[in-house]
C-alpha cells in the first residue's frame, strides 16, 4: 500500500475548494520528514450535566436528547476550572505517557475557542504551568476543527525541520457561551481537553495525510456575536444575550455532512487508501446522525468507527483528542493502524487527517 501517493490524476467528487487543498504534499519529498503521535492525555471538567438535569432547566426531555444527538450526559468544567486548567491537566497526561518531560518540548499550540482571556493565549498559560521554558506557544481558533488545524501547524512545522517535539492541545469550556434558557444549543456542549505529544518521525509514520477547509459562507450560523471588536461587551449585549452560542442546527447539520464527507475522500484518496483500509474513524462528536450519515456516505463500517458522544457531549475542540486518548488507553490502537480523524465546526472550518499508528 502507497501510503505517500501523491494527488497526481486523483480526483475527489466533491468541491472545487477541496481539490485546490489537495495538489502535491511538499512532505511526499525526499529528505523531508514526517511528525508521530507519541502520547496522549484527556482531562474533562470535573462536574456532569445529565439529560435530566437540563429536563429541570429547558423545555426539552432525555428521549428528544437521546434521538437527537445521542448524548446521554457531558462533563463541565466546575466554576474554579478554566480552559487552561483542562488543556493543562490533558497536557500533563500525555507527557507522562510520551515519557516525555516538559522541557523536551518546542511548540505548544493550543486550540480553542474559549481561553482563560481575550490575552495572552491559553498556550502561554500552559507553558508557564508546565514549565516547558523552550516551547514556543500560541492559541489558534478553528472551532470544532481546531485540532485537526493545529495538528496539521505542527506536522508541517516538524517536517520543515523547525521544531522536534510539539504539544497539541484541544481545550474546550463550552459551558461558559452556552445559553442555558435556550434548548437548542444547551443540550449538545460539555468541557473538556485532550492532547498529543508531536515527535519527528520518518516519512510514513505518524501524519500521513491532511485535508483543511474554510468556507466563510458558514460565519453568520454558528458564532457568538459579541465580546469581540464587532459588539464589545457591553451592558446591552449581556442583556441581549448576545455572549452565548447561536447556532441554526440544520444549516450546521447539512453543511457539516457534506464538508466532512468530501476531506475525508480528499484526505484518503491523497493518503493512497481507501475507507477500507481504516482501522479506526475518529469523527468529531457533534451529533450521533451526523456520525452516521457520515460514515454511511464513507462506507465505514460500526467496528471501525469510535464513537463515545453519549458520554461526552460536544467538546468542540477537545472532542477528537478526548477520544484518540480514549482508545489509546483502551488498547484498541496497534502499530501500523491506520486513523482517520474528521472535523466539522464554526466559519466553517472543517478537516480530515489521515494518521498511521506507532513512531517509526
Ligand atoms: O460541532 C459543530 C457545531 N454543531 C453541530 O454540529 C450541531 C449540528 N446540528 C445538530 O446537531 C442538530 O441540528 C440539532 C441537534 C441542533 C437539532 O436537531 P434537529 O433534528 O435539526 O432539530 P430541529 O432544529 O429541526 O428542530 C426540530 C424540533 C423543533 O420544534 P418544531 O419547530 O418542530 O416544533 C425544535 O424547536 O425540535 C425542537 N427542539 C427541541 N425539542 C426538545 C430543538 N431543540 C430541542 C430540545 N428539546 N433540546
Amino acid at each position: 500500500m502507497a501510503l505517500a501517493s501523491t494527488t497526481a490524476g486523483a480526483k475527489p467528487a466533491e468541491s472545487s475548494k477541496v481539490l485546490r487543498l489537495t495538489q502535491v504534499d511538499p512532505r511526499t519529498q525526499p529528505g523531508v520528514r514526517s511528525a508521530a503521535v507519541i502520547g496522549t492525555g484527556a482531562f474533562v471538567g470535573s462536574g456532569r450535566l445529565t439529560n435530566s438535569d437540563l429536563e429541570q432547566m429547558v423545555d426539552t426531555s432525555d428521549a428528544w436528547i437521546r434521538e437527537r444527538t445521542g448524548i446521554l450526559s457531558r462533563p463541565i468544567a466546575t466554576s474554579e476550572q478554566a480552559t487552561s486548567d483542562l488543556a493543562y491537566g490533558a497536557a500533563v497526561r500525555a507527557l507522562s505517557s510520551a515519557g516525555m518531560s516538559a522541557a523536551d518540548l518546542d511548540l505548544i499550540i493550543v486550540a480553542t475557542v474559549t481561553p482563560d482571556m481575550p490575552f495572552p493565549s491559553v498556550g502561554t498559560i500552559v507553558q508557564e504551568r508546565l514549565g516547558a521554558r523552550r516551547a514556543v506557544a500560541f492559541d489558534l481558533a478553528a472551532a470544532c476543527a481546531g485540532f485537526l488545524f493545529g495538528l496539521t501547524t505542527a506536522w508541517n512545522l516538524i517536517g520543515a525541520g523547525m521544531y522536534q517535539n510539539a504539544l497539541v492541545i484541544g481545550a474546550e469550556t463550552l459551558s461558559r457561551i452556552t445559553d442555558y434558557r435556550d434548548r437548542t444549543t444547551c443540550v449538545l456542549f460539555g468541557d473538556g481537553a485532550g492532547a498529543v505529544v508531536l515527535s519527528a518521525a520518518p516519512r510514513g509514520v505518524g501524519v500521513v495525510s491532511s485535508v483543511l477547509a474554510t468556507d466563510g459562507s458558514g460565519v453568520p450560523f454558528l458564532q457568538q456575536p459579541a465580546g469581540g471588536s464587532r459588539r464589545p461587551a457591553s451592558i446591552e449585549t449581556v442583556t441581549q444575550r448576545q455572549h452565548y452560542i447561536k447556532m441554526l442546527g440544520q444549516e450546521v447539520f447539512r453543511n457539516a455532512v457534506r464538508g466532512m464527507v468530501s476531506t475525508c475522500t480528499a484526505a484518503l484518496d491523497k493518503a493512497g487508501i481507501t475507507s477500507a483500509d481504516l482501522n479506526l474513524v475518529i469523527p468529531h462528536q457533534a451529533n450521533i446522525r451526523i456520525i452516521r450519515a457520515v460514515a454511511d456516505r464513507l462506507g465505514i463500517s460500526d467496528d471501525q468507527l469510535l464513537v463515545n458522544i453519549e458520554e461526552t457531549g460536544n467538546l468542540s475542540a477537545a472532542s477528537i483528542p478526548v477520544a484518540l486518548d480514549q482508545a489509546v488507553r483502551a488498547g484498541q490502537l496497534h502499530d501500523g493502524d491506520l486513523i482517520l480523524m474528521t472535523a466539522f465546526g464554526a466559519g466553517w472550518s472543517y478537516g480530515a487527517v489521515v494518521l498511521r499508528w506507532g513512531a517509526a
